[in-house]
């Protein structure tokens, strides 16, 4: 029998070709990295926090988004807008990693450069608007930015995206999600994982639940459908709960009293974007958002974000350890996954495996889509 192994199939003379994973080059190359976040990292739209982060004009956070370190702020007209932390004297990086705060502008610690909220450089030291160069040359540089649910979405490309809801065509569950009222929460817990693995061995692991039964995940196992996770990857509809399941926690039972909008329990939905894994997913009492980002060809972050109904309070409506819990385990479990199979894919042995067409099928079609975006111009 004779056999070709491209980049994602497997085709040989003896059948239709197969859907694999890639290559070890796919995995492993800086080249191919470079180009990943060219084509397909700076063109999709990628999750950065909630609403609730920035409730007041002038309230802003800084966050890492692959090789980005962003500014997402709120300006005086009330428009959420995001600016890379870049500044347009020299490039110093002006914010440090995960400030927030609120402020009327931003200013560079180096030489003070100041800016407005709106981007504009207000003021340099030494000089006038004109004297030596106009400002206006100067504003920060801006990626698109967008809402939907409460959650704000960054394309950090230069080219005009999709809108988020075209990119999100695959999802048919606005109705559900309006529920949860998702525009009212409030930020409990941020916890970041560092992976030492190329990011698509992450986004494999996080579009399947083939690896969920067989101990993978005894914690998630207690609440979690597998079975109906396994379809979910493809219409995205929920993270279903087994039957008497109230919510996503140790004991199936609510980790917060306060209920999202007019969510019932055993209530879950959720809306999520890939290659670059990200979204939020609701539950009765809290939400959790996830964010998959590279930070080289063999590191990436997980960057997971638990929040409450907006007026619980901690110690009385909720403890951050209990609401954490079943999701942080799971993640760390996660993380032990993607670094080991990275090192197995780093093996001069390693070539492409055959994918299960229907408890992997969230991976294939994530490489469809991947393969459509590296190939395009
Ligand atoms: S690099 Fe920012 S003021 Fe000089
Ligand atoms: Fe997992």
């Amino acid at each position: 029998m004779s056999e070709v192994m491209t980049t994602g199939v497997f085709a040989s003379d003896a059948g239709p070709s197969i859907p694999t994973n890639l290559s070890r080059d796919d995995y492993c190359s800086a080249d191919i990295y470079a180009k990943e976040l060219e084509k397909v990292f700076y063109r999709q739209w990628l999750a950065v926090g909630h609403i609730s982060l920035v409730p007041a004009a002038g309230d802003y956070y800084v966050k890492q988004v692959g090789p980005e370190s962003m500014i997402i702020a709120k300006d005086k007209e009330g428009r959420i807008r995001a600016y890379f932390n870049v500044c347009r004297h020299r490039g110093y990086r002006m914010l440090d990693d995960h400030a927030q705060g609120c402020t009327d502008g931003f200013v560079c610690p180096y030489h003070h450069w100041t800016y407005d909220l709106n981007g504009k450089l207000r003021t340099v030291p030494g000089t006038r608007d004109g004297q030596d160069f106009p400002f206006a040359e100067f504003p920060l540089h801006e990626a698109h930015c967008t809402v939907k649910h409460g959650f704000i979405f960054v394309w950090l490309g230069k080219d005009v995206p999709p809108t988020l809801d075209e990119a999100l065509a695959h999802w048919d569950n606005d109705a559900l999600i309006r529920k949860f009222e998702p525009e009212k929460l409030k930020l409990a817990h941020r916890e970041i994982y560092t992976i030492d693995a190329n990011w698509k061995a992450m986004m494999e692991n996080d579009l399947e639940c083939y690896h969920c039964s067989h101990g993978g995940h005894v914690s998630l196992a207690i609440a979690c459908n597998f079975q109906g996770f396994y379809a979910d990857k493809q219409t995205g509809q929920h993270f279903p709960l087994r039957e008497g399941m109230v919510t996503f926690s140790m004991d199936g039972q609510r980790v917060c009293k306060k209920p999202l909008g007019k969510a019932v329990d055993g209530d879950s939905a959720g809306f999520l974007l890939w290659p670059f894994f990200c979204g939020p997913v609701f539950f009765v009492d809290h939400a959790v958002s996830l964010e998959l980002t590279p930070m080289g060809v063999d590191k990436c972050q997980f960057i997971c974000e638990w929040y409450v109904e907006e007026t619980a309070v901690e110690s009385v409506d909720y403890d951050v350890e209990k609401l954490i819990q079943v999701f942080h385990i799971t993640n760390v479990e996660d993380q032990a996954f993607g670094e080991r199979n990275y090192r197995g894919i780093q093996s001069s042995r390693f070539v492409p495996g055959a994918l299960h067409p229907r408890r992997e099928d969230g991976i294939i079609a994530a490489y469809d889509l991947y393969r459509g975006m590296m190939a395009a111009d």
